[in-house]
C-alpha cells in the first residue's frame, strides 16, 4: 500500500509540469483508427506479394503492422507482463536508485522534455544485442527479466532481419546491405499510466525514430498516433500484431523511396500502457546514405552521405532531454552542399586546433557547416569571430582561415 502512494501518477489532477503547451497538447477532439495503414500477413507463399505490400506501406504511411510474423504470442505477452511488473512493483525511488546504480538510462516522472514539461510515462531503455554482452547489465528483478526479455529481443531480431531482407529485395539492393546498418540493438519499454486527463499530457511528444527500423509490440491498447496526409491518426491495437515503422536512416538509404514518418503517445484515463519498442540502429561508425544502386541520372541523391553519431548528434536524438520535436532538421543534417565524409578527417583536426584555441567554446565549425552549407559557413565564420579592424576577434588559427577560405 504504501509503495503504491509514492507513485508520481497517483493523483487526482494533472499537475502543471506535465501539461504542454497548448500547440501541443492531444486536445479533446477525438482521433480517428486509422484503417489504411496496412496489416501485412507475413505467413504467406507468394513473397513477391508481401514485398509489394511492405514497400507500399512504407511510401505511403512509414508505418505497418504484421501479423502471422512466427513469434509466439505468449514469447511476446509475457514480455509485457515482465515490463508491467517491472514498472509496478518498483516505486519511484527505487527506479531512480537503480538507474543511477546500473548506468542504463531510465527515466521516470524525472523526465523533463521541454521547457519543464514532462512526459506522462516510466521508461527504460537499455542495449539488446549481441545478448550474451549486454544482459548482464540488465535489470535482475523481476526475477525473469533477462530470461523472458531475451527471449523476446531475439525473436525480434530475426523478425526485423526477415523485413530487412524483404524490404532489401523490394528495392532492388544487394542481399546483406543492412548487415552493418542493423548491428545494433536497442531496447525502450514504455509505461504510460493512466492519466486524469489525456488531453493536456503526451507519452512521448512528436518524433521521428532516428533508427534503420522499429518494431513495437503495444499489446490491447492502443496510444501510438502517426501523421497522415498532415492529421493525427492512431495505430490500432491488432492483437498478436507487431508495429513496424521506418527510421530516418532507411528513409536516407532508401534515398526518399520510404518515409520516416512522424508519430507520437498519448495517454488514456481507463488504463495503463506499456509499450515495448526495439530500434535497429546502424553502428556509430557506419556510414549512411543513399544506397548507390537507386541512383542514376534521373534519380540523384537526395541525401548525403553522414556518419550515423554525426546524424545522432546533429539531431540529438539521444541526447538528455533531447527536444525530440525538432528532429530532424532536413537542412541541418542534409547539407547538399558539402559532402561530410569527404572531409570530414580534415575537419576534425582543424576544428580541434580551434577548440584549444578557444577553451570553453562551445561553437564547432561542423555545426556551422551543417547549417550553412559550405559557401555561407565561411561568411558566417568572418560574420561571428573575425572584425575588420585586426582581422581576428577570437584568434583562430590560419588553418582554419585557409581550411574555409578554399
Ligand atoms: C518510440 C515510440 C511509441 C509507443 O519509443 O520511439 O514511438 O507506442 N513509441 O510507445
Ligand atoms: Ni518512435
Amino acid at each position: 500500500m504504501e509503495k503504491h502512494n509514492t507513485k508520481w501518477f497517483n493523483i487526482e489532477c494533472v499537475p502543471h509540469c506535465f501539461k504542454f503547451p497548448q500547440e501541443e497538447r492531444p486536445g479533446d477532439a477525438p482521433i480517428p483508427i486509422c484503417n489504411k495503414i496496412p496489416v501485412i500477413d507475413l505467413g504467406k507463399s507468394q513473397k513477391n506479394e508481401t514485398i509489394k505490400q511492405l514497400l507500399q506501406a512504407g511510401q505511403e504511411f512509414g508505418f505497418f503492422q504484421v501479423i502471422n510474423h512466427g513469434i509466439p504470442e505468449n514469447v511476446a505477452t509475457q514480455t509485457l507482463s515482465t515490463f508491467e511488473e517491472f514498472f509496478n512493483n518498483m516505486t519511484d525511488e527505487e527506479k531512480v536508485h537503480v538507474a543511477s546504480r546500473k548506468g542504463w538510462i531510465f527515466t521516470g516522472s524525472q523526465e523533463e522534455v521541454k521547457n519543464g514539461v514532462h512526459l506522462w510515462r516510466d521508461n527504460i531503455k537499455h542495449p539488446c544485442h549481441p545478448l550474451e554482452k549486454c544482459m548482464q547489465s540488465w535489470p535482475d528483478k523481476p526475477a525473469t527479466y533477462r530470461e523472458v526479455v531475451g527471449r523476446y529481443v531475439a525473436e525480434i531480431r530475426m523478425l526485423s532481419l526477415t523485413i530487412l531482407e524483404l524490404i532489401c529485395q523490394g528495392l532492388g539492393i544487394e542481399s546483406g546491405y543492412f548487415n552493418e546498418q542493423s548491428e545494433v540493438q536497442l531496447l525502450s519499454a514504455n509505461n504510460y499510466p493512466a492519466c486524469p486527463d489525456p488531453s493536456l499530457t503526451l507519452g512521448i511528444l512528436k518524433h521521428f525514430d532516428p533508427s534503420l527500423i522499429t518494431i513495437i509490440y503495444q499489446g490491447n491498447v492502443s496510444g501510438l498516433q502517426v501523421l497522415v496526409d498532415g492529421k493525427w491518426m492512431c495505430v490500432e491495437a491488432v492483437p498478436n500484431a507487431f508495429v513496424v515503422n521506418i527510421g530516418n536512416q532507411l528513409e536516407i538509404i532508401s534515398n526518399g523511396k520510404l518515409r520516416s514518418v512522424e508519430h507520437r503517445a498519448v495517454t488514456n484515463s481507463k488504463e495503463a500502457r506499456t509499450s515495448i519498442a526495439i530500434f535497429v540502429n546502424p553502428t556509430p561508425n557506419s556510414i549512411v546514405e543513399p544506397a548507390k544502386v537507386l541512383l542514376n541520372d534521373s534519380n540523384p541523391p537526395l541525401y548525403k552521405s553522414i556518419l550515423y553519431k554525426d546524424f545522432i548528434n546533429a539531431s540529438k536524438a539521444f541526447g538528455a532531454h533531447t527536444d525530440r520535436k525538432r528532429q530532424p532538421d532536413t537542412d541541418l543534417l542534409f547539407p547538399k552542399v558539402w559532402d561530410f565524409a569527404e572531409i570530414k578527417e580534415k575537419l576534425l583536426l582543424v576544428e580541434a586546433e580551434w577548440m584549444d584555441k578557444l577553451p570553453g567554446s562551445n561553437i564547432s565549425l561542423r555545426k556551422l557547416y551543417y547549417r550553412f552549407g559550405r559557401a555561407r559557413a565561411y561568411e558566417k565564420f568572418k560574420e561571428e569571430f573575425v572584425s575588420e579592424e585586426n582581422g581576428r576577434k577570437h584568434a583562430p588559427s590560419l588553418l582554419q582561415y585557409a581550411y574555409l577560405g578554399q
